[in-house]
């Protein structure tokens, strides 16, 4: 049962039916938190209903239409939105020459004009309130790349120059804007969610063969969601305006590495660990 509670700050999460966005609709629910859980089939996310204080909502972001409908509805049952997570993402991969014109579309509409058409519908709310922060789950993949993930990196790197900016603009407004970078997390990313739709070129195999398993390894070892859950929720509650968070045991480690070595190094050892 869904009991309505203004006096309660309020999180709007897109992407919530499973993975991250879940583990972070479970933690701020815990915590206290009014949840908008938002995800594209509410009907198949048996486990949030019935939860008080979380209200499942139907949102495709890649929908402009539900977007204004799980935003009112938001509105309505809690009286305010202080805190966007957009989270909703998926990745395209494999080769860049085999992914159709389709799929790059999709990706982009899905990681980066999905996330940019919520913030627009969000921040006008943030304006007349005179305070908000606007999460936005990029990646390590948004300042390091990977072999075979060239279209998910540039989503990625995207959202990362997006936030960037945007949170100079936004700051005069009392408004934060944060970026969360999760390294790989044991998820439905490297499996449901993953578009491996390809006709793989032959020239194209054996690398493939040699890099994808080694790629869906390190997602396979990853961190739980809920480490990324935690820190989505400092990233909303520390009141600093710092502007990236990295997420799970591995990222910090790698954003590290590519702050201090020299490129030709760096880029020998992404070599090293995943093509040799
Ligand atoms: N897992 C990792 O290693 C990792 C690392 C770095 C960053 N990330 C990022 O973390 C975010 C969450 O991914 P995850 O790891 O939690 O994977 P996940 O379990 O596959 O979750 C992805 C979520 O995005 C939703 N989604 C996809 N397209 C959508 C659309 N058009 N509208 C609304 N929702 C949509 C999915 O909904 P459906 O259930 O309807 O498909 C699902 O809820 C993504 O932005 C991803 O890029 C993940």
């Amino acid at each position: 049962m869904t009991t309505m509670n203004s006096s309660r700050s309020t999180v709007l999460i897109t992407g919530a039916s499973s993975g991250i966005g879940k583990a972070t609709a479970l933690l701020f629910q815990q915590r206290g938190w009014n949840v908008a859980a938002t995800m594209r089939s509410p009907d198949k996310a048996s486990d949030l209903q019935g939860l008080d204080r979380l209200l499942p909502l139907q949102l495709d972001v890649t929908e402009p239409e539900s977007i204004q409908s799980a935003i009112a509805q938001t509105l309505e049952a809690f009286g305010g939105i202080d805190v966007l997570v957009n989270n909703a993402g998926y990745g395209l991969m494999g080769p860049f020459e085999n992914c159709e014109l389709e799929q790059i579309r999709r990706q982009f509409d899905t990681n980066v004009f999905g996330l940019m058409a919520v913030s627009q519908f969000v921040l006008p709310h943030f304006r007349d309130r005179k305070r908000g922060t606007l999460i936005n789950i990029s990646s390590i993949g948004g300042r390091v790349t990977f072999p075979l993930y060239s279209l998910y990196h540039s989503t990625k790197w995207a959202v990362e120059g997006f936030s960037e900016s945007l949170h100079y603009e936004l700051a005069p407004l009392n408004i934060q804007v944060k970026v969360v970078e999760p390294g790989p997390i044991k998820t439905d990313f490297y499996e449901r969610s993953a578009d491996r739709q390809l006709k793989l070129d032959s020239d194209y195999q054996a690398f493939y063969e040699r890099v994808m398993p080694k790629m869906n390894k390190a997602g396979q070892s990853g961190s739980p969601p809920e480490a990324v859950a935690e820190v989505i929720f400092k990233a909303a509650t520390d009141k600093s305006d710092r502007l990236r968070y990295a997420a799970g045991k591995q990222a910090g480690f790698l954003l590290t590495l590519r702050k201090l070595l020299p490129e030709p190094l760096f880029y020998q050892f992404i070599r090293q660990i995943l093509i040799r």
